[in-house]
């Protein structure tokens, strides 16, 4: 980066709202760029890690006001990545929606440059095999991804409203973008290898549904990729994906041959807590390639496991 480039960063300020597993590593980038970080979570031990390396920290429940006056308006960058932390539509509603709602208050105050969140492949209803695109319907996504489509046509409606009528709605950002990621792995988070290290011979969900998989690293490349973005690319909805899916009995039975063990058999029924299994798709992130360049460094499975796994692999996080 040159000392222009450089100089420019350091005038930016970054909010993080839910900064878990991708806000962290996001945050860390971030530092290391040399902007200005904040970062909002409810979770202690979070914000404990976050405040060690020395990113400014607010705790507290995202859907509630407590915040607003802990964290100045007007950022330039602000990024959405808050989950549900689990639990059934009550959470998701309050985290997603009432989360999005609230960052939306704060922002009437000085509009944002630049705000991001992090949504979901799982708006996506769809199954057999077949290729998803942005342009695919979420109509019939099921119970609680139907929630993140309510965050998300929130964030659209509320900035389309104070742009066609600025005079009776404030402003909240010059540009939004919608990121739909899909299951993400990496460095402290690999269930399925987890699973199998532990030596569970069956495995919850389909062994012949391709899983469309994403690594942090990458997920956070593409943030920076909307943030950086020119000017005339904005309120756009991208996927994030590897791009090469691979069935969970693929994937198993080569992580399995890494482990020297059995490859697992599949109850085919849902993961705990689910209520269906993971529908069998292909996510495309083409479009996000084709507008701003970004290509995952870790373009399959194998490459990301094979990180993971080597002895002196990224295992923290
Ligand atoms: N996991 C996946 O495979 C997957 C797939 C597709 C999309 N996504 C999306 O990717 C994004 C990033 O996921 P992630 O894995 O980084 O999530 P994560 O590790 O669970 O981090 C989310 C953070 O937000 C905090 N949080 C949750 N609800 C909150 C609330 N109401 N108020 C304040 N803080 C709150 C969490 O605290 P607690 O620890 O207390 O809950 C946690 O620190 C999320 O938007 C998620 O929906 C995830």
């Amino acid at each position: 980066m040159d000392a222009a480039a450089h100089g420019n960063l350091l005038k930016k300020r970054l909010v993080i709202f839910g900064c878990g597993y991708v806000g962290s590593a996001l945050a860390e980038e971030a530092q290391a760029r040399g902007l200005q970080v904040t970062a909002l979570t409810r979770n202690h031990g979070r914000a404990l890690a976050l405040r060690a390396q020395g990113v400014e920290v607010v705790v507290a429940e995202l859907a509630g006001v407590d915040w607003h006056a802990q964290i100045p308006d007007g950022a330039e960058w602000v990024v959405n990545c808050v989950s549900s932390g689990g639990g059934g539509v009550d959470n998701y509603r309050r985290s997603y929606v009432d989360g999005m709602r609230s960052i939306l208050e704060w922002a009437k105050g000085a509009p944002v440059g630049t705000l991001v969140f992090t949504s979901s492949t799982s708006v996506y209803p769809q199954d057999g095999g077949v290729w998803v695109d942005e342009t695919c319907s979420t109509k019939g996504a099921t119970e609680l991804p139907q929630v993140l489509v309510e965050a998300e046509e929130l964030l659209r409606e509320t900035s389309a409203r104070a742009g066609s009528d600025a005079s009776s709605v404030a402003a909240v950002c010059q540009r939004w973008f919608i990121l739909r990621l899909a299951g993400i792995y990496g460095p402290g988070r690999h269930h399925l290898l987890d699973q199998m290290r532990r030596g569970e011979t069956q495995i919850a969900g389909r062994g012949d549904h391709r899983l469309n998989l994403a690594h942090r690293d990458d997920i956070v490349a593409a943030i920076w990729a909307v943030l950086e973005a020119p000017a005339s690319v904005a309120n756009e909805v991208f996927n994030i994906a590897d791009g090469n899916p691979a069935t969970k009995a693929e994937i198993s039975a080569w992580l399995a041959g890494c482990l020297g063990c059995a490859s697992p058999s599949f109850t085919n029924e849902a993961v705990r807590g689910r209520r269906a299994v993971t529908p069998d798709r292909m996510i495309s992130s083409a479009k996000l390639s084709a507008r701003l360049g970004w290509s995952p460094r870790h373009p399959d499975f194998r490459h990301g496991y094979a990180a993971l796994l080597a002895p002196d692999g990224p295992q923290a996080g």
